[in-house]
């Protein structure tokens, strides 16, 4: 199977499989697990921040980064696509009790102007208390569209004036520095709370972190508890982690030139009606209607190739780890024949 549905997909190497079977292990509800305390230094480290918590999902670092900063009847102000809304499950108001305002932003983008606007009047008692802003970079429904640093720094600036903490969702952050060569550690110091995945593009099998100051990672960890993520010989999987930190970031430019390389196939066929520019390693194509849509998957399928229905006329392909150069030939060659 060519598996283009998502960069969640990927396996584990032989190397990283070798290095996770190796790995110093202890109880980590303990504090006393060497590669997760590893993990958690050098990512805090890559970005300039205090401390890390080693986390079972994106999911899991994302509402425990929301947890930490809002209270219940508190309002968090995100993109109307953003995951934390969308693919959470209802998380923020499980969670935290909290209500969500959702905003429009192009491709899943927020501009500070847009959001100045729905933060409300902490003196007015009728509405409740902005208490958080979060943005995702890469912005996934936006077909992996990346920040511009000038539009973040100007949401800090608006964060800091009402004095609202800034989370990142950045389940594909890498993706974004990558092609922006962006400094790793100018660009954290723009948030209070970060979360990474190591299991989309990095290739790790399990795996996310929330990065963030001492007092806030501390708190983390009382959170991860009682969402029942404190783990404890998680150093097998947190080698996982380390290896595709330190094996796997500059690579994901080949995903990203495959991606391009399927994208300026896709626009010169008949059947696609257009192809959101690609940034990174998102490619989402629009047909004419679910019909087609559901046909050009179905012929994949035939040819052992998977994407994903991402919405009315839309079908997404996902570049990775697992995709070769090879696979990329043969799903041209396959788009080319369809008609
Ligand atoms: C933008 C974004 N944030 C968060 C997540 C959540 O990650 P996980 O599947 O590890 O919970 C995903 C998952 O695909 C994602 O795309």
């Amino acid at each position: 199977m060519i598996d283009l549905r998502s960069d969640t997909v990927t396996k584990p190497t032989k190397e990283m499989l070798d290095f996770m079977m190796s790995a110093a292990v202890g109880d980590d509800v303990f504090g006393e697990d060497p590669t997760v305390n590893e993990l958690e230094n050098y990512t805090a480290a890559l970005f300039g921040k205090e401390a890390a918590i080693f986390c079972t999902s994106g999911t899991q670092s994302n509402q425990i980064g929301i947890n930490l900063h809002v209270n219940p009847g508190g309002e968090v102000i995100c993109h109307y696509e953003s995951h934390i809304f969308k693919y959470e499950g209802g998380g923020i108001a499980r969670n935290s009790g909290a209500s969500i305002r959702t905003i429009d932003g192009d491709r899943g983008r927020l501009k500070a102007s847009a959001i100045e606007k729905w933060i409300n009047p902490v003196n007015d008692v009728h509405y409740p208390l902005t208490q958080l802003v979060s943005i995702e970079d890469t912005a996934n429904r936006g077909g992996g569209a990346i920040y511009k640093i000038q539009d973040i720094e100007e949401i800090r600036g608006l964060c800091d004036s009402h004095h609202l903490p800034l989370h990142l969702d950045g389940a594909r952050l890498f993706n974004a520095l990558v092609e922006t060569n962006v400094n790793y550690k100018l660009y954290a110091e723009n948030f209070d709370t970060l979360s990474i995945c190591l299991s989309k593009g990095l290739g790790a099998p399990v795996g996310s972190l929330l990065i963030g100051s001492k007092n806030h990672i501390l708190q983390a960890r009382r959170i991860r508890k009682v969402f029942g993520g404190g783990m404890r010989q998680a150093g097998f999987i947190a080698a996982g982690g380390l290896f595709a930190l330190k094996n796997n970031i500059a690579r994901l430019r080949d995903d990203h030139a495959h991606a391009k390389e399927i994208e300026s196939v896709m626009l010169t066929l008949p059947w696609i009606v257009s192809v959101v520019p690609v940034e990174t390693n998102i490619i989402v194509a629009l047909v004419d209607g679910d019909d087609t849509r559901n046909r050009i998957i179905t012929k994949l399928k035939d040819h052992n190739i998977l994407c994903l229905p991402f919405g009315p006329k839309m079908i997404r392909f996902v570049t990775h780890l697992d995709i070769s150069p090879e696979n990329v030939d043969f799903l041209l060659e396959k788009l080319r024949k369809i008609n």
